[in-house]
């Protein structure tokens, strides 16, 4: 069998990770720059890299860096019909680009997420923070990593973030703030199955628990009532694969977000699972479908 993947000129941990897995498994494993890959049509549809054609591969697993959004988006939509196995849904990559679009397209599937509002003007969503309780996150539609995701303590604070992210031309995205104590969890889904699952505790002072802004991960005995979320939030949004953040809540647990290309790096380091392997072995299953 012959896999391609797809991912940023420069790989990461979680590329040459997975490049090392499925180079185990597969027959023929070819790595595909995005910047460098060329999109044909010469009577016939093509995704060149170095005389190579995504075409003639069994299945591709993508890891589009974000700046590439579109352009990747255009290679996953090119693909679709032609037989090359995929993981997820080429939608399921704009989708969850956008935050939240994506918690709007969990709740049509009945998942627990938070209050959740979204304007392009601050003005419009000033009766929310007459009625909402504090604190109250404010966040970009399109951060990732901890970046882009804000506290305020008082209708004051919330509104000087607004007026800024008006002021950025960001649509103003305000969540309501689920109680947890500095902790969250990163599911990750593979097929069918959460293979591995982390907590993530913020560092003192923090509210955001990602790794990339101090936080710490260790492995986490996931509950039922956890998995099943995730396993129904990536199979909402059609994704085989998926990084799926979990708040615990006071009663029940919710979903905050949904990563496409999960880091490997954090989650193998806290599970000692092998995400990678994981990953390579679905993809071959796919293959044989
Ligand atoms: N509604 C919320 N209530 C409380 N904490 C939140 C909420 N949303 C996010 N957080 C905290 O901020 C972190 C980052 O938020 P998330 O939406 O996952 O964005 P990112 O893409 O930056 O990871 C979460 O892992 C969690 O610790
Ligand atoms: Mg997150």
């Amino acid at each position: 069998m012959k896999l391609a993947l797809l991912g940023p000129e420069k790989r990461t941990y979680s590329e040459l990770r997975l490049l090392k897995e499925c180079k185990q498994i597969f027959d023929t494993v070819t790595y595909f720059p995005i910047q460098k890959v060329v999109i044909e049509f010469d009577g016939e549809l093509s995704v060149i890299y170095r005389g190579k054609n995504i075409l003639d591969y069994d299945a591709v697993l993508p890891r589009i860096p974000r700046s590439y959004l579109h352009f990747g988006l255009t290679v996953l939509e090119m693909l679709k019909g032609t037989g090359i196995k995929m993981p997820i849904a080429p939608e399921a990559v704009l989708h969850t680009h956008n935050k939240f679009l994506t918690l709007i397209l969990l709740a049509r599937h009945e998942i627990r997420i938070p209050k959740t509002y979204l304007s392009l003007k601050r003005k419009a969503l000033e009766f929310v923070l007459e009625n909402v309780k504090y604190p109250v996150v404010l966040k970009t539609v399109y951060g990732c990593m901890g970046k882009g995701v804000m506290f305020a303590d008082s209708k004051e604070s919330a509104i000087s973030i607004m007026d800024l992210l008006e002021n950025l031309h960001q649509p103003v995205f305000v969540e309501e703030y689920v109680k947890n104590p500095g902790e969250d969890i990163r599911a990750i889904v593979v097929g069918e199955r959460v293979v591995a699952a982390m907590k993530r505790k913020a560092k003192a002072g923090e509210k955001r628990a990602n790794i990339g802004v101090g936080g710490i991960g260790e492995n986490y005995r996931i509950s039922e009532e956890e998995s099943e979320l995730a396993l129904k939030a990536a199979r909402a949004l059609q994704m085989g694969i998926a990084g799926v953040d979990i708040l615990p809540g006071k009663k029940r647990p919710c979903v905050v977000e949904v990563n496409v290309y999960p880091g490997l790096k954090g989650i193998e380091a806290a599970t000692g699972v092998n995400v990678a392997k994981e990953i390579a072995c679905y993809m071959l299953d796919l293959c044989s479908k």
